[in-house]
């Protein structure tokens, strides 16, 4: 094994080793210090404030055990953790701060390897941005997702059935009184969203980019199973330095292809499109949309799964689990990349029996054909916008119909029940002002709800455009994260409500159907540029300023790339 990262704080006898070491002692005997022990930091999302993440501090324990066991010693640093349920106006503003705090405090530290404990959306994506960034050793333990509270002996799904019993209420099937009444069941237990929602597709990608111990994925987060892999993980992370096994070894191009993969089998969540993009920048992996396109593209939909199908994740983990779906469909997969073991993903597939044919599906007689997500392009959406065909109506994959605009979120929300609205099932929504820049942060709004009268026809879904996100929980036609949003320029800012809008997944197109000399002939109007957000300070005003489009992963320009491990100079 190589000199220990560690031991540029700890190595030699001079004062300033001294005062590194005398801090740290805290009962520890004299060999903590000598190079021979790694100095494990567990990266811990666990909040109050983060629900699905509460339970990481007894999971902390268990990792702490198993390093312990294999000769480390282990160090917990919590770390920023945005709840998606709580925080305004979108945990996604945050992600790309955790992400630089979390980075610049594993590089500043004393620390020879990471276990990265997440959970709730932005967590695992934060937490693998920075780890890519510092690469050192760094491992996932994935929080795991509830188990599947009921409400009038009905299977509830988190995210999707609060969108689907809200729909209810509006178009008067449930009672207000009911529908609140459901909430206190919603949340059985500890533990992320119960539905293939972007905590679940994030756990996905982690175990298919090869960062966690392969059969991790989707443990129940109340299931014992889930602590004995946490122990397992603790001993790993040990392995991982004495092998000096980094995340830019594992993280190559191949196990990116591998989790669009994985994510287009599962259903996966849209907002896997922004958060593997920024994870490959950066590594700098030069990952493009049409990559998503290209390779998911004739994938078949195996996890009858909510919002696509029907059931939740802990039917997965009985059903076999993520690796015998995966094992459905073994010849999709690269045997290049490593995993944090040392082994290829495609090891540890044979052998996966499925125990349940309703929850994975076979190839043969899949949920649906050609499952991964679109990338569309057109006068539109010049730089891309996508759509999760498994999550819509396919007989609105194709549609022509006039633009009604709303200018903001607060624009829809005062408009959309109004009697006399101007609208009918065809119309096509748009919102926009909600991508990075505009709102900012780009917030799940994409999923907007139906207008009133149109819920009251009985119908259920209509396309829908915007330069938001839309939650992983959610579904309907709708196309999100338009590029470039509307705030940076894009033609989204120039639709008028009026204009004909046509959608062609089948042929990936997103178009207005006026001309090119029209259209560039039009100014935004001033309502809506109003609308766009103009922060003056604090990590908005970074934010705004720097923060690339969603068809890039909206992540920083100053922080595309690595900056390594190294530090610059002492502290005292
Ligand atoms: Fe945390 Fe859904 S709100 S995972």
């Amino acid at each position: 094994m190589s000199e220990l990262r560690s031991q540029g704080w700890y190595g030699g006898n001079d004062r300033n080793s001294y005062i590194h070491r005398a801090w740290m002692r805290r009962g520890l005997p004299d060999d903590a210090f000598d190079g021979t022990k790694p100095h494990i930091a567990i990266a811990n999302t666990a909040s109050d404030l983060t629900p699905c993440n509460m339970h990481l501090n007894e999971v902390s324990e268990y990792v702490q055990k198993g390093i312990w066991e294999a000769g480390g010693i282990p160090l917990n640093l919590p770390v920023v953790s945005p709840g998606e349920t709580q925080v305004k106006p979108t945990a996604m503003l945050w992600r790309n701060m955790a992400a630089m705090a979390i980075e610049e405090m594993l590089r500043a530290n004393p620390i020879d390897g990471v276990v990265l404990l997440g959970g709730c959306d932005k967590t695992i994506p934060a937490l693998l941005m920075a780890a890519a960034s510092v690469d050192i050793p760094a491992i996932v333990v994935p929080g795991g997702p509830m188990l599947t509270g009921t409400f009038k002996g009905q299977p509830l799904g988190c995210g999707t059935d609060v969108w689907r019993l809200s729909e209810e209420v509006r178009s008067g099937e449930l009672s207000n009184q009911e529908f609140i009444k459901s909430q206190s069941s919603m949340i059985r237990s500890k533990g992320h969203c119960n539905t293939m929602g972007t905590a679940s597709t994030m756990a996905v990608i982690a175990e298919t980019l090869g960062m966690t111990i392969p059969g991790f994925a989707g443990t129940p987060a109340a299931d014992a199973r889930l602590l004995s892999l946490s122990h397992e993980t603790g001993r790993q992370i040990v392995e991982m330095i004495a092998a000096d096994r980094r995340p830019s070894q594992i993280m190559i191009r191949e196990s990116f292809i591998n989790a669009i993969t994985a994510v287009a089998a599962v259903g996966g969540s849209s907002n896997s499109v922004v958060h593997l993009l920024a994870i490959a920048g950066r590594l700098g992996i030069d990952l493009t949309l049409e990559d998503f396109d290209r390779t998911g593209r004739d994938v078949p939909l195996l996890a009858n799964l909510a919002p696509s199908g029907e059931f939740l994740m802990e039917d997965l983990f009985r059903a076999g689990g993520l690796l015998a779906l995966l094992a459905q469909i073994p010849e999709r997969f690269s045997s290049l990349p490593i995993t944090v073991t040392g082994r290829p993903l495609t090891d540890y597939l044979p052998g996966n029996e499925v125990f349940d044919k309703k929850v994975i599906m076979s190839p043969a007689d899949p949920l649906m054909q050609n499952a991964g997500i679109a990338v569309l392009r057109g006068n539109l959406a010049p730089n891309g916008a996508i759509i999760k065909p498994s999550a819509a109506t396919p007989e609105l994959l194709t549609h022509r119909g006039p633009a009604l605009v709303f200018e903001s979120i607060e624009d829809l929300h005062a408009r959309i029940d109004d009697p006399d609205l101007e609208v009918t099932q065809d119309t096509v929504l748009i919102l926009r002002g909600c991508g990075p820049k505009g709102y900012p942060g780009m917030p799940e709004v994409g999923n907007m709800p139906l207008p009133k009268k149109i819920l009251e026809q009985g119908v259920r879904d209509m396309v829908r455009i915007s330069d938001g996100r839309m939650s992983g929980t959610a579904y309907g036609t709708i196309v999100l994260h338009v590029s470039p949003e509307a705030a940076a320029g894009g033609p989204l800012a120039l639709v008028q409500t009026g204009d004909i809008i046509v959608l062609d997944v089948p042929n990936r197109s997103l178009n207005i159907e006026i001309s090119e000399a029209e259209l560039s002939a039009r100014k935004p109007s001033a309502v809506s540029a109003a609308a766009y957000a103009t922060p003056v300070r604090g990590w908005a005003k970074i934010y705004v300023d720097h923060v690339q489009g969603a068809d890039t992963g909206a992540d920083l320009d100053f922080l595309i790339g690595a900056s390594g491990d190294k530090v610059s100079r002492e502290s005292h």
